[in-house]
C-alpha cells in the first residue's frame, strides 16, 4: 500500500531507533501526523523516482515547476536589461524589474521552500499557489509590457491587471496558510 503522505518530489520515512541496540526500523503504514516525535523516532525525506503517485501523473513537482517557469523569466529579465543597458532606453525597466523580481526571485524562493518543507508541496494548497502565481505573475507581466510599450494606456490595464495581481496575492494567501499548516 503506497505511503500517505508521498509527493512529488519526495517519499517520507518515519525510522525508529532501537536506544539500547541503535536497530533502525522504518514505520511505512503509520500516518504521519499520528507518529509521536519523541527523540528515538526521526524523520528523513527521500528521493523516490518509483513513486507510484507519480506514474499516475496525480502530484505535480512544485519546486521543479516553479524553477522552470522562473528561469524562463529570468532569462527575459537579463536580455531586457543587456537591450535597454546597449539602446540607453529604459524605458522597459518596470518590465525589466518585474520580470527578475516577480518572474524570477520570488519563484525561486517559492521553489527552495517547497523543496525544503515537503509536507507543503505534498498539499492542495502548494498546487493552488502554484497556478494562482504563475496565470497571476504572467498576466501582471503581459500588462507592464503592453503599458511600456505604449500598446495600452493605463486605463486599459483593468479588469486584466487587477484581476492578475488579485491572484498574486491569493496565492501569497495561500502560499502563507500553507507555511502556517504544515511547514513544521
Ligand atoms: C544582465 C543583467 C542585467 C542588466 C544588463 C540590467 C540592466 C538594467 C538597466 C539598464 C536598468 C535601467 C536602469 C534605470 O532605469 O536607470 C535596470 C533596472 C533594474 N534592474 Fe536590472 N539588469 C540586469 C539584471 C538584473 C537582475 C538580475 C535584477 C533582479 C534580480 C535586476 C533588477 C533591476 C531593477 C529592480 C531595476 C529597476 C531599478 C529602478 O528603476 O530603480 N536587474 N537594470
Ligand atoms: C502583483 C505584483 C506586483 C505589482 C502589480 C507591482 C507593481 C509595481 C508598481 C506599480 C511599481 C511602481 C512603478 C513606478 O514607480 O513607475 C512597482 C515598482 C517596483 N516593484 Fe513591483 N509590483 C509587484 C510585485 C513586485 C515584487 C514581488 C517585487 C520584488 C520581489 C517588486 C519590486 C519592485 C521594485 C524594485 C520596484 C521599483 C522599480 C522601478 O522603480 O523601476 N514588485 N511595482
Amino acid at each position: 500500500m503506497p505511503l500517505k503522505h508521498e509527493t512529488a518530489l519526495n517519499t517520507l520515512i518515519w525510522i525508529k531507533i532501537a536506544p539500547e541496540t541503535g536497530v533502525l526500523t522504518t514505520l511505512p503504514s503509520a500516518p504521519l501526523q499520528k507518529i509521536p516525535k519523541s527523540q528515538n523516532v526521526v524523520f528523513i525525506s527521500q528521493r523516490s523516482r518509483k513513486n507510484p503517485a507519480h506514474s499516475k501523473g496525480d502530484t505535480m513537482n512544485i519546486s521543479r515547476n516553479f524553477l522552470l517557469i522562473g528561469v524562463i523569466y529570468l532569462l527575459i529579465g537579463l536580455i531586457l536589461g543587456m537591450y535597454m543597458g546597449a539602446k540607453g532606453d529604459y524605458s522597459l525597466s518596470l518590465l525589466h524589474a518585474h520580470a527578475n523580481l516577480l518572474g524570477f526571485a520570488l519563484t525561486a524562493i517559492f521553489a527552495l521552500v517547497y523543496k525544503l518543507f515537503p509536507l507543503m508541496s505534498d498539499s492542495a494548497m502548494g498546487r493552488l499557489h502554484f497556478w494562482l502565481h504563475s496565470i497571476g505573475t504572467l498576466g501582471v507581466i503581459v500588462m507592464i509590457f503592453l503599458l511600456e510599450s505604449e500598446r495600452i494606456d493605463h486605463a486599459q490595464m483593468a479588469p486584466v491587471a487587477p484581476i492578475s495581481e488579485l491572484f498574486v496575492v491569493l496565492g501569497a494567501a495561500v502560499f502563507g496558510w500553507n507555511i502556517f499548516k504544515n511547514a513544521n
